[in-house]
Order: C-alpha cells, then structure tokens, then sequence
C-alpha cells in the first residue's frame, strides 16, 4: 500500500515536470512582456513563425520579430504595435500568398479583433509612460 503510495507521487512528480518543460518552452520565445494568454496564442499560431529571429523570411524578421520585441526602444515598439494594427485592419497579414497554401492559417475575426485591441492598448500604455 505504502509503495503504491509512493509511486503514484512520483508519477504524478514526472508528470507535472514534463507540464511544467512544455510550458517554459511556449513561453520562453516570447518576450518577457505581459502578454495576455488569448493574444500570445494568436501570435504564437499565426505570426510567430516569420516573424522571429530564428525566421527563414529575413523580410519578416527585418520588420517584426516578436522574439526580440522587448528589446526595442519604446519608441520603435509603439510604432511596430501601430503597424500591426494598420496590417490587421486592412487583412494584409498573414500575407496573401502565405495563406493560398495555408487557409487555416487566415485569422478569424475574433483573433484579429484580439489582436488589434492589444496592440492598440499596449500602444496608448507606452505612450504614456513616456
Ligand atoms: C508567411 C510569413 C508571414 C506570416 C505568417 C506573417 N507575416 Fe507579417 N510579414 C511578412 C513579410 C514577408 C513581411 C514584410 C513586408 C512585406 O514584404 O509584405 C511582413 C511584414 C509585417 C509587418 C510590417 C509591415 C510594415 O509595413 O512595416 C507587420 C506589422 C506584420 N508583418 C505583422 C504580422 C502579424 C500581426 C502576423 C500574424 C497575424 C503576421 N505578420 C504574419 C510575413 C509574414
């Protein structure tokens, strides 16, 4: 009985380790910004993969790369945050052609109006704290 105890702690141990990995793993290619869970699942399905340091579209990653977003100055995050918005709203992004191969990758409605609402309130937030 005690053993059975014993093991099925330790199970539950390894269980929530490897939770706890998976978890770290998600998080840890974002900046340590306060991103909603609803927005950084848009962003991490839907954006990230352009649009990071480790992109194979230099284009991409030139003009966005969430990866290293926190460490832009103020001045270019608040400007980038305007762009996301400007892209969103005229359905610019995902690119058109991305989305021929990729339909399921097109955002819903609801993910574009998560995704603008953040990137406007993260805006008016810097600007001011300025
Ligand atoms: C398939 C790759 C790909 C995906 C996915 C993608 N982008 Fe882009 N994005 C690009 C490329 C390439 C550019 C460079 C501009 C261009 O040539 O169109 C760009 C440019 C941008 C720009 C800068 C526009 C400007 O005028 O400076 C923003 C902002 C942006 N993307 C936001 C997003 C957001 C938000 C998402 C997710 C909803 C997203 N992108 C998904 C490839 C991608």
């Amino acid at each position: 009985m005690k053993t059975k105890f014993t093991l099925s702690f330790f199970f539950l141990g390894i269980f929530s380790l490897s939770v706890m990995a998976n978890d770290s793993d998600k998080t840890e290619s974002y900046p340590p910004t306060s991103m909603p869970d609803d927005v950084k699942a848009v962003i991490q399905n839907k954006c990230f993969g352009c649009h990071n340091t480790d992109s194979k579209n230099d284009k991409a990653k030139e003009d966005l790369d969430f990866k290293a977003f926190a460490d832009l100055s103020k001045m270019k995050q608040i400007s980038s945050y305007k762009k996301i918005n400007e892209v969103l709203g005229e359905n610019e992004m995902p690119p058109k052609k991305f989305l021929d191969h990729y339909p399921d990758k097109k955002l819903t409605e609801d993910e574009k109006k998560v995704l603008m609402k953040w990137a406007k309130a993260e805006a008016e937030k810097l600007v001011k704290g300025m």
